[in-house]
């Protein structure tokens, strides 16, 4: 697909601002990075997306939206992996894209959006769909073009799954809790003192 990705180690707006081009189409994080789950500032990094014009991108998978929802720090685009804590059973794999609706694909840099479409009977996305124009696009064209669509099977597993998501991610976060308090607790604990720490 002809696609390059600049990788930053640090997910800092800095670094970003850093490996940012003129050909740079989009701005990717993973909201908690795996594996070291690093946490960045979010809002800083949709302005910088907003300044270079493009669609700022989230990997919300370990976060998962009961803990985030990027969309409300600026997010255009969040996607997760089904796979991991909304399925939580591990009997399925999947993925979910979710659109916010908010970023403008006529600004210039995204003809497949603003010019008629080859691949479907030359549809103007941003002019015939608006602010659904890049789902609309992944479902119409990508989905029918490389089959990326879950058997319903794995789909009822994974719905199933997500029913219980709120239950198993309170659950996850005490016992992280409980476990920060411990090792805090230890006389040669690295995690200095995490004042943050709710009850
Ligand atoms: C943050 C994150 N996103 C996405 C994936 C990919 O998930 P899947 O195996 O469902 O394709 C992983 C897998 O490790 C991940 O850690």
């Amino acid at each position: 697909m002809g696609l390059r990705r600049r990788l930053s180690i640090r997910q800092s707006r800095e670094n970003f601002s850093k490996a940012a081009q003129e050909n740079t189409r989009a701005i990717f994080v993973e909201s908690l990075g795996n594996p070291k789950l690093d946490v960045l500032d979010i809002k800083a990094i949709a302005k910088e997306a907003n300044a270079h014009k493009v669609p700022f991108i989230v990997d919300n998978t370990v976060a998962t939206p009961y803990l985030l929802n990027p969309i409300a720090f600026g997010a255009n685009i969040v996607i997760h992996s089904l796979t991991k804590y909304i399925n939580g059973n591990g009997t399925a794999l999947g993925g979910i894209i979710v659109d916010a609706g908010t970023f403008d694909w006529t600004n210039g840099k995204f003809p497949e959006f603003t010019e008629p479409s080859a691949g479907y009977h030359g549809l103007i996305y941003s002019e015939a769909i608006g602010p659904a124009a890049f789902i609309t696009k992944i479902r119409i064209e990508g989905l029918r073009d490389y089959g990326g669509a879950l058997s319903p099977f794995n789909a009822f597993q994974i719905i199933q799954g997500l029913e219980t998501l709120e239950l198993r991610i309170l659950k996850h976060s005490s016992n992280a809790l409980e476990l920060a308090k411990w090792l805090q607790e230890q006389p040669r604990s690295h995690l200095g003192k995490l004042s943050r720490l709710r009850k």
